[in-house]
């Protein structure tokens, strides 16, 4: 039998990286994982057999962020799991956020992700004789997701957790692929200072599209993702442009077409919005041109009137772990 007073002192650390969700033209779908910015999740058990959060730090501006468990995206997936599970004690949690919100770079996800990673960890120690499945743990954390935009979609979790470019389907059963990333290709991610809600950002696009649009749509997203599989950034480039989504969410960020026009006359092989905005991301294997590209971005989001800050990182990196 676990003693309690031993578990209040256990305690995992899980870093969970920030993604880029869609991938232009892989609504709901496409997602991949950035490298060195995230949240990290630090889980211990407790006594009592509930979950608590006890902190939220770091750039989440804790006041916007809920400490009930039932309202936040680590703790949902948690309630969940101890449900289901049943150790025997609770989970006392820390969230530090350095993904900043409503940035459309996953955080509600990497928030979810590193708890259900840390949780994972002690029950591996304590309670459960082998880790839970990454299709388990990505069931949990996109419980998490669901409060955050009314969807369960894993194109943020699934990367998260798993790292590299993952396809996923919207849904109960993402059945989700990882795919191969060329290896040569960096991310420019660029975040202006304002925040976008994921739920409003979904709120202006229209129910359906035509069938012309949705047969010129797959033949992109088809060449993205043969592109990436075959490492051939011509066809990569040739799928880049998002037809549906883009054009209807681009007027809620301010100076989007410049931003994206400055990120091409750098030489990058495309640019869209980062998950449902308003970052902004782009893709080049030229690391000088990612230099210029993330310059130039963060100057037109200037001219814009808005600050901004920017990452480069290779496309696909590494996914959530133990830290
Ligand atoms: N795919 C979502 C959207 C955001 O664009 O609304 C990330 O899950």
């Amino acid at each position: 039998m676990t003693r309690t007073s031993d578990l209040d002192s256990k305690g995992f650390t899980a870093f969970a990286p920030a993604t880029v969700a869609n991938v232009a033209v892989g609504f709901d779908i496409l997602g991949f994982a950035l490298q060195s910015v995230g949240d990290r999740v630090t889980v211990r058990a407790q006594s009592s057999e509930q979950v608590t959060i006890e902190e939220i730090s770091g750039l989440a501006v804790a006041k916007n962020i809920s400490l009930d468990p039932s309202q936040n995206t680590a703790g949902v997936p948690l309630i969940q799991m101890l449900r289901d599970l049943k150790p025997g004690f609770g989970f006392s949690v820390r969230i530090e956020k350095g993904i900043p919100l409503g940035s459309g770079l996953g955080g509600s996800a990497a928030s979810g992700v590193g708890a259900v990673v840390a949780v994972n960890a002690l029950l591996r120690k304590e309670f459960l004789k082998e880790d839970l499945s990454p299709d388990q743990l990505i069931h949990y954390a996109l419980e998490g997701e669901a409060i955050a935009s009314g969807a369960k979609h894993a194109d943020n979790v699934a990367p998260c957790l798993l790292g590299g470019l993952t396809l996923s389907r919207p849904g109960e059963h993402p059945d989700v692929v990882s795919l191969p990333c060329p290896k040569s290709v960096f991310a420019v991610v660029v975040n202006p200072s304002m925040q976008l809600n994921t739920k409003d950002a979904r709120g202006v696009l229209k129910s359906e599209i035509s069938l012309k649009m949705h047969s010129q749509q797959s033949a992109r997203l088809a060449a993205f993702i043969a592109g990436c599989c075959t490492s051939d950034l011509a066809l990569l480039k040739k799928g880049f442009e998002d037809l549906v989504v883009e054009p209807q969410r681009a007027h809620l960020i301010p100076g989007f077409f410049a931003v994206k026009q400055a990120a091409m006359d750098a030489g990058v092989l495309g640019c869209s919005i980062s998950g449902a905005g308003p970052s902004v991301f782009a893709l080049t294997s030229d690391q000088g041109i990612a230099l210029n590209a993330k310059q130039a971005m963060i100057a037109a989001f200037k001219s814009a009137g808005l600050d901004a800050q920017g990452w480069i990182s290779p496309m696909g990196s590494a996914g959530a772990r133990i830290v």
